[in-house]
């Protein structure tokens, strides 16, 4: 849908500034989803206004929701209440997003009317049987197609369910959870890792009756939730392309302001200490339910790292990052645990590995990750195969390239990050759109 658009990348170690990312992804789409099924209005500050968010956005007007966002930063949901969505009359084309598919999932499982959920080429190859098992089992009807999208799903009267999820993923818990609203009892969600937390918080916000720790989360339903205001972090998982470039600079010096550090999502932090770089939090607070804090980085010497596999689930969005960084750093990076990666917008294994191997990296790729031989990368021509992180990533690797990289089929970067070419030129990094 989206295939096109090149970005060249130069080599260069100048990055310094002071910034703000764009709103977090999952909290928007979060701020927007609650917001359609609680009783009266909700209003979002700081809303990420990417593909994948506004794709969500259009499914909810099409399922009957008021939305006015003539003002970016001040969007309005009317909500409808649990109960008060309408058919859409189409399927919902939910774009290149995983998240905003499998979370609406959970609503409409708890819908008297039927609807359909697709997507783009690349979420249509993505497997759908992890949330439509346990939606199944709480009573709705819910049909893949091998598995995969498109997703129809036929609700009703949902039963209260004790799921253990066999995959740590915050998408499946979100879609329980979410459809634990509508079902009678207590559900109950436990997951094999530690994953984002960001539904079981805003639920909260909301006055649904929650609780959570690590790996496991329960939600009393059938609930009433109640609009409210949500101001949205900026986003984790696109500042790190921002401070991985500002470790590989010479010299310099780089801040981000406002960025949420929820502790389920700062696993790539601990990644970027563990490789030697210098990354230090200031000015903490609270935005609503969320922790924020500037992050602030300065030239670091990279080294290679074996990543503790308990940082993987917290880390997940950012480890094409990691395989960039690691192929800058001196020595050998193992990453291992990390399977789920290949059922990403594209499996960023093999297209990680692919990439950096035709820029002379030596990489050995395992099932569940891979081992990369950091120090020396070619200039070149990469495949970010439509996948957003994986141009992203590859833009911050050719900083340390003998030469310029090209990369191919970038358009998808404005699902996460609208604006990255600017902001990351800004603060030095040497890229165009072609
Ligand atoms: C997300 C959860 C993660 C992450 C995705 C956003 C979310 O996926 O990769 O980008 O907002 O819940 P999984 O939960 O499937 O690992």
């Amino acid at each position: 849908m989206n295939a096109g658009k090149t970005i060249i990348a130069r080599p260069g170690r100048a990055i310094s500034g002071r910034i703000c990312v764009p709103g977090d992804k999952s909290i928007s789409h979060r701020a927007l989803m609650l917001g359609a099924v609680a009783e009266g209005q909700t209003i979002i500050s700081g809303f990420l206004a990417g593909e994948d968010c506004l794709a969500t956005m259009a499914a909810l007007r099409d399922l009957g929701v008021t939305i006015d966002d003539r003002n970016p930063d001040r969007i309005v949901v009317k909500g409808v209440g649990l109960h008060g969505l309408r058919s859409p009359g189409q399927a919902l084309d939910m774009g290149n997003s995983g998240t905003g598919m499998r979370l609406l999932a959970g609503i409409l499982a708890g819908q008297s009317f039927a609807t359909e959920l697709t997507g783009d080429a690349s979420l249509r190859q993505r497997p759908m049987e992890r949330v439509a098992k346990p939606l199944r089992q709480m009573g709705a009807s819910v049909a893949t197609m091998d598995g995969c999208p498109p997703l129809r799903i036929k609700g009703g009267a949902l039963h209260a369910a004790d799921f253990a999820s066999p995959v740590a993923s915050a998408q499946v818990k979100s879609a329980v959870l979410l459809a634990g609203l509508y079902a009678d009892g207590i559900t109950r969600v436990t997951e094999p890792g530690i994953t984002r937390d960001h539904t079981e918080r805003m639920l909260q916000t909301f006055g649904a009756e929650i609780s959570y720790g690590d790996q496991v989360a329960e939600v009393h339903g059938p609930a009433t939730l109640t609009g409210c205001e949500v101001a949205v972090p900026g986003d984790l998982s696109s500042a790190a392309f921002a401070l991985g470039a500002g470790c590989l600079s010479n010299g310099g010096h780089l801040a981000i302001e406002g960025v949420g550090i929820n502790a389920t999502r700062t696993g790539v932090l601990d990644i970027l200490r563990l490789m030697g770089a210098e990354v230090a939090i200031t000015d903490r607070a609270t935005m609503g339910a969320e922790p924020v804090a500037t992050l602030v980085t300065s030239s670091s010497q990279l080294k290679g790292a074996v990543i503790p596999e308990a940082l993987v689930p917290l880390a997940i969005d950012e480890l094409p990052l990691v395989f960039a960084l690691a192929a800058c750093a001196h020595g050998t990076t193992v990453i291992s645990g990390a399977e789920e990666l290949r059922n990403k917008e594209s499996d960023r294994i093999a297209v990680m590995a692919a990439g950096l191997r035709k820029l002379g990296v030596s990489v050995d790729e395992s099932a569940d990750g891979a081992v990369i031989h950091g120090g020396q990368i070619q200039g070149g021509e990469v495949d970010s195969v439509g996948d957003h992180r994986i141009a992203m990533a590859f833009c911050v690797a050719a900083m340390c390239a003998a030469g310029p990289v090209t990369i191919r089929d970038t358009a998808n970067v404005a699902t996460s990050f609208p604006g990255f070419v600017g902001l990351m030129h800004s603060i030095g990094l040497q890229v165009a759109n072609d």
